[in-house]
């Protein structure tokens, strides 16, 4: 008899996610994680650390800004170590609450870095246990930049840059993706130089068009500098700082940028080394994700992978669902992930959030749609709050009015998307969004208007 019926490799939030429901649907659970703390690279060193850094700053921006507006006085300073700790303790909070939620659903935590040995074998350190099933889901690391050596004093990742010995003075971020934007905006609010140098021509690949320009512009006005269309060639350190080279791909002209600290933020690959056997095949894709079919299954018989280490948006959530999903087949439920539907949200000011189809993809489609805008300045609420910047964009069939996608720029953007995830689930249309009563004043009131910006017109515009 297997002393379990499932071990996870990885307590991220594909792992641990995984491990409660599993446990909650009767299935004997224990998770191998080699971490000090539970919760992988989400709690640890990405989303939560990067959202306290966030907090703090934008409140000091908040303070030195907006206050005084507000009649309003306050004396601020930075004590860096003393938000360092904060974040710390933010984690803490976190990594803590999954131990205590593992314990109280029974999931036995493994500590130690795992290998499948066999199918269904699975050693953590000295010890070897056997599982029914194995699933892993051990998450991604920076991708390394070819000539750019990360040092993690002057040349970092994500996770460096999260904990800085001191704020730097100037800093060069590589990749306007959104670990660089948000991590260059912490910095850019407390003061640094902050430059960003990114290959596309666009910021945020992928975004809808008209969103990611108008982010640009923001971001600009909060002090970040952006080179775009620009290909880092390598950079060098010498005396404490770094000068990246890099060419520009309109003229091929090469430049170089000098900073005491340079962030390499050019994406994420799945982290699989160690994790199965060398005598054990497991099935790569090109792009090194684990091949998976549809129930999640690997090439090892018994052996499941979710989250980073597989195909898709590397995100917290995705990861989630289909830990989710796996539990509930496992335990011979019906598991699902509608992956049309996974929101993505940048934490910037003003946040960015969208789901579903962008302009360029529908144009692509030859798909006819409307559109359905309203800017938040026609927003009471937003208005009272310093927040008028960015709008609400709404998709929609041109025939039938059902909703496509939606791409929503300012404030709590990441909160009000999911009143159009919830209502894309069900199918709904513009209209189901304009007759539904919102309450006043909130911010969701721009999303109902931009419904009816679809339809005949919103009021406020
Ligand atoms: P990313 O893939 O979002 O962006 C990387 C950027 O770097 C791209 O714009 C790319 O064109 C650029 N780039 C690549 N090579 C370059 C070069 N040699 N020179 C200049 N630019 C170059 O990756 P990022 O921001 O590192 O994030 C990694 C993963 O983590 C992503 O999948 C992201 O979705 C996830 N993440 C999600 C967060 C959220 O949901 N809020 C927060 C942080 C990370």
């Amino acid at each position: 008899m297997a002393d379990f019926d499932l071990i996870i490799i990885g307590a991220g939030p594909g792992g641990y996610v995984c491990a409660i429901r599993a446990a909650q649907l009767g299935l004997k659970v224990a998770v191998a994680e080699g971490r000090e703390t539970l919760g992988g690279t989400c709690l640890n060193v990405g989303c939560i650390p990067s959202k306290a850094l966030l907090h703090a700053t934008h409140s000091l921006h908040e303070a030195e800004v907006n206050f005084e507006k507000m009649g309003l006085t306050a004396k601020t300073k930075v004590d860096w170590a003393k938000m360092l700790s904060y974040k710390d303790e933010v984690i803490g909070q976190n990594t803590g609450g999954i131990e205590f939620l593992f314990k109280k659903n029974k999931v036995t935590w493994l500590k130690g870095w795992a290998t499948i040995t066999a199918p269904g074998e699975v050693k953590v350190g000295d010890d070897t246990h056997t599982a029914k099933s194995v699933v892993i889901a051990s998450g991604s690391e920076p991708s390394p930049l070819p000539g750019v050596a990360v040092d993690e004093k002057v040349i970092v990742t994500s996770t460096d840059a999260l904990a800085l010995p001191k704020v730097p003075k100037e800093m060069a971020v590589i990749g306007a993706g959104v670990i660089g934007l948000e991590l260059g905006s912490v910095y850019a609010r407390l003061g640094v130089r902050v430059t960003v140098v990114e290959y596309l021509d666009a910021i945020t690949p992928g975004m809808d068009a008209e969103v990611a320009r108008t982010l640009q512009r923001y971001l600009k006005r909060q002090g970040i500098d952006f080179v775009l269309g620009a290909a880092v060639q390598g950079a060098a350190v010498k005396g404490g700082k770094a000068t990246l080279s890099y060419k520009l791909k309109k003229d091929g002209s090469e430049h170089d940028l000098t900073a005491d600290c340079v962030l390499v933020a050019t994406g994420r690959r799945p982290y699989t080394q160690g994790v199965v056997d060398a005598a054990l095949t497991l099935a790569l894709t090109k792009r090194g994700q684990i091949e998976t079919d549809a129930r999640f299954q690997t090439s090892i018989p018994g052996v499941y992978a979710i989250g980073d280490v597989r195909e898709g948006a590397m995100l917290a959530h995705k990861a989630e669902d289909e830990g989710v999903a796996l539990a509930e087949m496992l335990a011979g439920k019906a598991g699902h992930v509608d992956y049309d539907l996974i929101p993505s949200v940048i934490y910037t000011t003003p946040e960015v959030a969208s789901v579903g189809r962008t302009e360029e993809q529908l144009k692509a489609e030859g798909r006819a749609y409307r559109a359905g805008k309203f800017n938040f300045m026609g927003n009471g609420r937003a208005k009272a709050m310093f927040a008028g910047d960015g709008f609400v964009k709404l998709l929609v069939d041109k025939e039938t009015d059902r909703i496509l996608g939606c791409h929503i720029i300012g404030p709590s953007a990441g909160e009000l998307i999911h009143e159009i995830c919830v209502a894309m689930e069900f199918g709904a249309s513009a209209e189901d969004i304009a007759r539904t009563c919102h309450a006043h004043p909130t911010l969701s009131e721009a999303v109902r208007e931009a419904a009816l910006a679809c339809g005949d017109g919103a009021i406020h515009s």
